[in-house]
């Protein structure tokens, strides 16, 4: 299949579907509420002719004959949102990747943010880079949950567990504890993590890497998140849960429930996400080998394609338009094997769905990031992946890419 004649039909097809693709118009207008630090790049371009802002915010939306609550910024104007918080202090407990993005966001977003992490450790160095200052808003542990109303437990899922027994008596009646994963009080068995009774207990939990939560927000867009609530002591838990969620970047949130969340989450990276595509990449690399490909052969018709084509058309227009964007036998033979391949994988995906729900693979993940050697271990078998053929082949090719030559 020819990479050039699918690149001009997804063009043509682009173009016909373009007006389905309204989120450079909202993103824009966006922008000049919800990242400050884009604010002054708008400002300069504020003679350009007025984009008119859609009036959006909560809704009830078809997904393909399920209704499903969506929550959107729109309902929380800048000036609102921090209005709601302004007798709050938020208390970001741990400063990974998701610590960076939510914390600079909600700062960004005029919100009171204070950090707490172990002094000293690599989190306490990373949120001085990031201006945060010791003893004014970077502060141990303990001390930041005394200050905070809103504690926000950032750890890591591991540490969430190890740390619990030292955390739980300081979250007092009054504060609202937070999560951005339903990990820690779902498999309450194995993590020990059971809130008091007498706080709210909340979750938004942004669909991707904390990185992205804070480039998204500062390119003025804005992530998505799933909402939750555990523990509705004030009656206000879902709206706190929500206007928190604008805080920390999203742009719009999804309502769920706390195992809803934790168990697609597990299921989805240990599934097509990661773990799936890695095992399948890999074996059809393995059998393109077996049967005299070359490596850049077959990484080619496995990877390069997938990542550099195709999926991205999925990506912006859905299965349906990747397959019209290909040659009619492409499409037949694609058509023909998907049902294998569905059928192959059902079962894996079942006994991969009941390994989460029954905990197996949180128990797995707790023994294993609770290792003090998990950094080692972890970095070994990644090294592992890394000299797999597969992806030494892949290194040449990306290095090939016109793009990487300059
Ligand atoms: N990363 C994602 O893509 C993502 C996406 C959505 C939701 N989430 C959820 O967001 C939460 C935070 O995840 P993350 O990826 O941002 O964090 P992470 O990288 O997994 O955790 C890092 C933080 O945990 C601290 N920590 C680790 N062990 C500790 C211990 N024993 N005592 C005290 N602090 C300890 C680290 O501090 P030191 O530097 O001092 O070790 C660091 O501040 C998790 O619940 C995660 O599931 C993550």
């Amino acid at each position: 299949m020819s990479f050039a004649s699918r690149s001009a039909q997804a063009l043509r097809a682009a173009s016909r579907r373009a007006p389905r693709n309204v989120a450079n118009v909202a993103s824009h207008a966006q922008r000049a509420s919800y990242s400050l630090l884009a604010r002054s790049a708008v400002a300069a371009t504020s003679r350009a002719p007025a984009i008119q802002t859609q009036v959006r915010g909560v809704k009830t939306l078809d997904f393909a004959g399920t209704k499903e609550v969506v929550y959107e910024r729109s309902d929380w104007p800048l000036a609102k949102l921090q209005d709601y918080f302004k007798n709050d202090t938020l208390a970001l407990i741990g400063y990974g990747s998701q610590g960076h993005g939510q914390g600079l966001n909600a700062r960004d977003n005029g919100l009171k943010v204070i950090v707490g992490v172990r002094e000293g450790g690599e989190s306490w160095k990373q949120a001085q880079e990031d201006g945060w200052v010791p003893g004014e808003t970077l502060f141990p542990i303990e001390e930041a949950i005394n200050r905070g109303t809103i504690i926000m437990n950032l750890l890591s899922d591991a540490a969430q567990s190890q740390t619990w027994p030292k955390i739980e008596p300081l979250i007092t009646k009054g504060k609202t504890l937070y999560f951005s994963h339903g990990f820690s009080v779902v498999y309450k068995d194995d993590t020990h993590v059971i809130p008091p009774k007498d706080v709210d207990v909340i979750l938004v939990a942004p669909k991707g890497s904390g990185r992205t939560v804070r480039t998204l927000f500062k390119e003025g867009r804005g992530i998505n998140s799933s909402v939750a609530v555990w523990q509705d002591v004030t009656g206000k838990a879902k709206e706190k849960a929500v206007a928190l969620g604008v805080a920390v970047g999203s742009g719009y949130m999804y309502e769920t429930t706390f195992e809803k969340e934790v168990y697609s989450d597990l299921y989805g990276e240990r599934g097509v996400l990661m773990g799936g595509i890695q095992g399948l990449f890999l074996a059809q690399y393995k059998v393109l080998r077996a049967n005299g490909h070359t490596p850049s052969e077959a990484f080619n018709e496995t990877v390069e394609e997938a990542t550099q084509s195709l999926y991205p058309l999925i990506g912006q227009y859905g299965m349906d338009y990747m397959y019209n964007a290909c040659s009619t036998t492409a499409r037949r033979g694609a058509l023909d094997w998907a049902p294998i391949f569905e059928k192959a994988n059902l079962p894996v995906f079942e006994q991969l769905y009941e390994s989460v729900k029954n905990g197996t693979e949180t128990r797995k993940s707790l023994e294993y990031n609770s290792r003090s050697t998990y950094r080692e271990d972890l970095a070994k078998e990644l090294k592992e992946i890394d000299e797999q053929e597969i992806w030494r082949a892949g290194k040449v090719v990306r290095g090939l890419r016109p793009d990487s030559q300059h």
